[in-house]
């Protein structure tokens, strides 16, 4: 789909001077309507996140992810002249990729932007926690609402993969790009990764939960309502994660939206192995049960593994079976 430029002018007409607020306690209904409605699906299901999404995920703001995000972002980029000026983060959730480029000196100053309201609060807050020079605004990242050639670079994580029109929004990202300027986005799910990522994740939900049956076992296991709702959460997972990615594929993409200099990169293989088991593992049992050891295994068995995948196996593993995949790419100058 193009958006024409009338188009884009009533939508940039039609933007509330307020963002909407968000909804984290969607109806019944309104999970039956957001079925069919794939961007309702996409507010109901991140407004419901928000405010958990950190502690879900493990997102931070401190050396480790700032650490994590500048790596995801040299990895595909490679060597670039920083800091880039105004960055705009599509799709940015918590903040997590945007405020930790920051933190690390590829920007200085950024425009967070997202469907979903309640996302856009929290990464303003993290922001200003942060206090770092951070606008935001709800937005579609397939009808971006700032003018032509506003941005240095355009970044998101993990988003791709949920927009209807990918190709439609890299124009729009293309668009928004000063001449010469750069976009990365990372975190993208392999088409052969997801395959195995989904299996992994629901025979540990299958395991674990049967497991904790046993009343012997019964305190790690969340209460049903809790179980329940993440069960509801990931019915909705599969209405908002519409594609995944083969590297070369999404390289066409790129450039049949008008980048030049196109590069997909791809990493997590081993990692993804174990990620994976672990993050459902993580969502069966009660917080507090873990602790920090069970942390550390964690982050230093990812660690190690990602270490094993980008000396030792990125040399013989071709790169569509990696999980992540991350593409770059140049605005024409
Ligand atoms: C998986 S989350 C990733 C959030 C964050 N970038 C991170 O890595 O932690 C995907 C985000 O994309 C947003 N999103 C989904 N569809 C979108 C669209 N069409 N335009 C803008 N954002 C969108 C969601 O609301 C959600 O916050």
């Amino acid at each position: 789909m193009t958006v024409s430029p009338q188009e884009h002018d009533r939508h940039l007409a039609a933007v509330p001077d307020l963002d909407p607020a968000p909804n984290p306690h969607a109806t019944q209904a309104e999970v039956e309507a957001a079925r069919h409605d794939t961007k309702l699906a996409q507010v109901l299901y991140h407004d419901w996140e928000a405010e958990s999404y950190d502690e879900k995920w493990h997102i931070s703001y401190d050396e480790r992810c700032i650490e994590y995000a500048r790596d995801r972002f040299d990895a595909v980029a490679g060597p670039q002249p920083l800091p880039y000026g105004r960055a705009l983060e599509l799709g940015c959730g918590t903040g997590f990729f945007l405020l930790n480029l920051m933190q690390a000196g590829v920007a200085a100053t950024g425009s967070v932007t997202d469907l979903s309201p309640g996302m856009v609060k929290v990464a303003l807050r993290n922001a200003e926690h942060l206090g770092l020079p951070v606008d935001g605004r709800v937005a579609d990242a397939e009808i971006i609402p700032y003018e032509d050639e506003t941005f240095d670079l355009v970044v998101g994580h993990a988003v791709l993969h949920h927009i209807p029109d990918v190709e439609q929004a890299l124009r729009e990202v293309l668009r928004v790009l000063k001449p010469g300027g750069r976009f990365v986005f990372a975190g993208e799910p392999s088409t052969i990764g997801n395959l195995y990522a989904r299996w992994l994740g629901w025979a540990t939900w299958k395991i674990t939960t049967n497991v904790t049956r046993i009343p012997a076992l019964a305190d790690w296991r969340r209460t049903q309502e809790e179980l329940d709702e993440s069960s509801r959460a990931a019915a909705l997972e599969a209405v908002v994660d519409l594609h995944t990615f083969d590297p070369a594929d999404l390289e066409k993409i790129a450039e049949a939206a008008g980048a030049i200099a196109v590069h997909a990169h791809t990493e997590e293989f081993a990692a993804a192995l174990l990620g994976w088991p672990v993050r459902t593992f993580e969502a069966v049992v009660p917080p507090g049960k873990l602790g920090f050891g069970w942390a550390k295994f964690a982050f230093n068995g990812w660690k190690t593994l990602s270490w094993v995948d980008d000396h030792l196996l990125n040399r013989i593993v071709p790169r569509r079976f990696f999980y992540n995949v991350a593409i770059t790419g140049v605005k024409q100058s």
